[in-house]
């Protein structure tokens, strides 16, 4: 399925990079919409597409197969819905909604039309991500002894645009934003139910309405501590990444993409990855649609932050 038509909603950092993943893949942008034409403009004349400030004027325009969301996250569940009612495939941006809203319109909207629908887990398209995934499926690591995330980072003035940190127009601080990464990866690669035994939130930025610290500590099935870690620090961050220890070796990946998993059966290692990488390989799983991205794989992550923010509000 090559040569896709694509219209790219959001034409910020991440729309940006999507729009890229495409044209990478030998398919076409044939528009791009923002609420903002200018910014739209700037961005269509990337690849030659037409500029909108509305998805269905777009699809009406240039019709489209697919639908790539890459706006703030409140917006993303209403756009998804609007593009499979208008008959297009969707990726939509993490997370496919934010807390309080409810996924079953759009359900039944995929259901009844059987479009593809995925959700942009990113860091899962990493190749340490895909390589330690690999190795846990095998039962490489032996026993699983324990399992952390540690999504650290430092945050200059500039470095996010400030919906990031407005609940209305981002539904949630790091816990959401970045939590969701770490919840879901946690999820897929230990391919067991996980259950939450406590979560802290805190503020960092005291500018901030919404948490710039998350820490979960969650268990597997088998008893094996999960503790994941989500911050947004003025301090550089040391040592971040996920780590796998078992009886039988470890597994690290960390936050630049770079990897090793060491086990009594060997050793392989993987170097330090470019920004765009991931978005070019997620862009190839969405057209293959390729399996554990859809809406029944993220909703009992979401489910999780909903549970942790309810946690601490208790
Ligand atoms: N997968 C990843 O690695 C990753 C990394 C960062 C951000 N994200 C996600 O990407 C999404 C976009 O983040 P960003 O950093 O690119 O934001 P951004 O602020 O750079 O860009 C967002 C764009 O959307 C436009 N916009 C806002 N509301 C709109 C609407 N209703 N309709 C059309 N356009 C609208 C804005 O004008 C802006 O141009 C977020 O949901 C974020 O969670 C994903």
């Amino acid at each position: 399925m090559t040569g896709r038509a694509v219209v790219v909603v959001g034409a910020g950092v991440i729309g940006t990079r999507q729009l890229h993943a495409v044209l990478h893949a030998g398919d076409r942008v044939v528009a791009v919409v923002d609420g903002d034409l200018d910014r739209a403009t700037a961005l269509a004349a990337e690849s030659g597409a037409s500029a909108f400030t509305s998805l269905p004027a777009a699809v009406a325009a240039v019709g489209a197969d697919a639908v790539i969301i890459a706006t703030p996250s409140a917006s993303h569940l209403r756009l998804a819905l609007d593009a499979v009612q208008l008959g297009c495939d969707v990726l939509v941006e993490k997370p496919h909604r934010v807390p309080g809203e409810d996924a079953g319109a759009l359900a039944t909207a995929l259901e009844r039309t059987g479009r593809h629908f995925a959700v942009g887990m990113t860091t899962r398209h990493w190749p340490g991500v895909r390589a330690l995934a690999a190795a846990l499926a095998a039962g490489e690591f032996g026993e699983l002894l324990s399992y952390t995330d540690t999504m650290h980072f430092q945050l200059g003035p500039d470095d996010l645009p400030g919906w990031y940190f407005d609940r209305a127009v981002s539904g949630g601080g790091v816990l959401l934003t970045n939590g969701v990464h770490a919840i879901d990866r946690a999820r897929a690669l230990l391919g067991e139910p996980l259950e939450l035994l406590h979560a802290r939130l805190r503020t960092v930025f005291p500018e901030h309405e919404t948490e710039d610290s998350a820490e979960l500590v969650l268990t597997t099935d088998s008893g094996a501590p999960v503790l994941l870690s989500m911050l947004w620090s003025p301090v550089a961050a040391t040592g971040a990444g996920v780590a796998v220890t078992g009886t039988r070796g470890f597994g690290r990946v960390a936050m630049d993409g770079s990897w090793s998993i060491r086990t009594d059966a060997g050793e392989r290692s993987g170097p330090a990855i470019d920004a765009d990488e991931p978005f070019a390989a997620q862009w190839l799983s969405f057209r293959d649609a390729e399996p554990g991205f859809g809406l029944g794989d993220l909703e009992p992550t979401l489910q999780m932050i909903e549970n942790c923010y309810r946690e601490v509000a208790a």
